[in-house]
């Protein structure tokens, strides 16, 4: 078992559905020592440890936290176990990575953030969005200058969960809007001040579940302001749609950043290629100013991996899952909080929280409690 400093890591990956695609990154990582699986599906368990070849299996999170020598758990069961989960793996001295969302209330937010703090331990909030390729190349136009000064942000997961199982009937879609959000404040280091909702297409009767009445759409528009507290010397919002039922389209989850300059935009259909903009020079005697536009398929940062994880860049959610288990794995190793740790999870999980109670009071303003330590 490793303590911080230490040069391996032992893991639990709890929760096999999303959670089985996780296990082979861990199994090639260098810094990880062994790696076990634990589900309360025993078929599940069954089928997913033999197909890895994974010997260390438990029955249940509450059976592996029972057992000694792992230093490391990642959650993926599902959404209204995490805030609750995540405290008893942090408090049982382990270093917890959790699937998204952190958890669905802002009292549960405010619980994990003390969790953290009180147990020495790291918090990860594993969002995909913000480890994708085409993060990383919103990332390089922004820090090469090419977008200018960042203006305005998209984002969008339209995605129908008619006949997900039952912990996702009626789910609000502002509770899941982090992969849509949290790359315009990665983008700007920026944290939401304010959100107005509006709710469209009234859940149908067979729909009501999880959280009573709401909508099938929800679309909001974030005002965001700097993390490091200077004034807000723009102002700079992100317009997000988020939609679970009752929208005749098919999937997309994705952001668009624009800048002065330049801008990045999501493809109108999932896996074509994104558009880059460039602004040209106004020329004289022209009225509006002349823009490029060219196909992107971004290549991702393999390079920021330990080299048995790279293959696994070509996997889903953008590439995504070799890095979100490399900064894991590294932020225990390095003895230093994990990028999304508690209280930035907050950030990006808060402001949908806000936005569905937005959306249910007719669009009112509402604010969003600032996370920050000072704050
Ligand atoms: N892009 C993303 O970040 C992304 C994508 C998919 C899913 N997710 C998240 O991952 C999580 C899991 O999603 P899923 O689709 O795999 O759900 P799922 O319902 O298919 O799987 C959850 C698993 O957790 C197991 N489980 C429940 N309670 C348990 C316990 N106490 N101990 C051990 N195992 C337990 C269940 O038996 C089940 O196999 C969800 O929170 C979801 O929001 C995130």
């Amino acid at each position: 078992m490793a303590s911080r400093g230490q040069s391996t890591v032992d893991v639990i990956v709890v929760g096999l559905g999303f959670g089985a695609a996780f296990v082979p990154i861990y199994q090639a990582h260098p810094s990880v020592g062994r790696v076990a699986v634990a589900d309360s599906d025993p078929a599940r368990l069954a089928e997913v440890g033999d197909r890895l070849g994974v010997h260390d299996r438990f029955a249940g999170l509450e059976d592996a936290l029972a057992a000694d020598g792992w230093d490391a758990v990642h959650l993926l069961t599902p959404v209204a176990l995490h805030a609750d989960q995540v405290e008893l793996i942090l408090d049982s001295g382990r270093h917890c990575a959790s699937a998204v969302p952190m958890a669905t209330t802002l009292d549960d937010l405010d619980r994990l953030i003390a969790a953290e703090a009180r147990s020495g331990r790291n918090y990860f909030m594993m969002e995909t969005a913000v480890y994708s390729r085409e993060f990383f190349q919103a990332l390089q136009l922004r820090d090469s200058g090419a977008l200018g000064r960042l203006s305005y942000f998209r984002g969008e997961h339209l995605q129908n969960l008619d006949g997900y199982p039952p912990y996702w009937l009626g789910y609000p879609p502002m509770h899941y809007v982090t992969h849509a959000l949290s790359p315009a404040l990665a983008l700007a280091d920026a944290r939401v001040d304010t959100v107005r909702c509006l709710g469209s297409s009234r859940l149908t009767p067979d729909r009501v579940g999880v959280a009573g009445e709401g909508f099938g759409t929800e679309a909001a528009l974030f005002s965001l302001v700097p993390r490091d507290g200077s004034p807000a010397a723009d102002a700079l919002v992100a317009n997000i749609t988020m939609s679970f039922f009752q929208l005749g389209r098919s999937y997309l989850e994705g952001f668009s950043v624009y800048g002065d300059q330049g801008a990045l935009e999501w493809p109108q259909l999932e896996g074509g290629p994104m558009k880059r903009f460039a602004m040209e020079p106004a020329a004289a005697g022209q009225r509006g100013r002349p823009v490029s536009v060219v196909d992107v398929r971004p290549p991702g940062a393999p390079e920021l991996l330990p080299e048995p994880l790279r293959p696994f860049t070509d996997g889903g959610h953008g590439g995504s899952h070799p890095h979100l288990v490399h900064e894991f794995v590294a932020s225990i190793v390095e003895g230093r909080p994990a990028r999304i740790d508690a209280r930035r999870a907050a950030e990006f999980t808060a402001p949908g929280i806000c936005a569905h109670a937005s959306a249910l009071a007719g669009g009112a303003e509402v604010s969003v409690p600032d996370y920050r330590v000072s704050g």
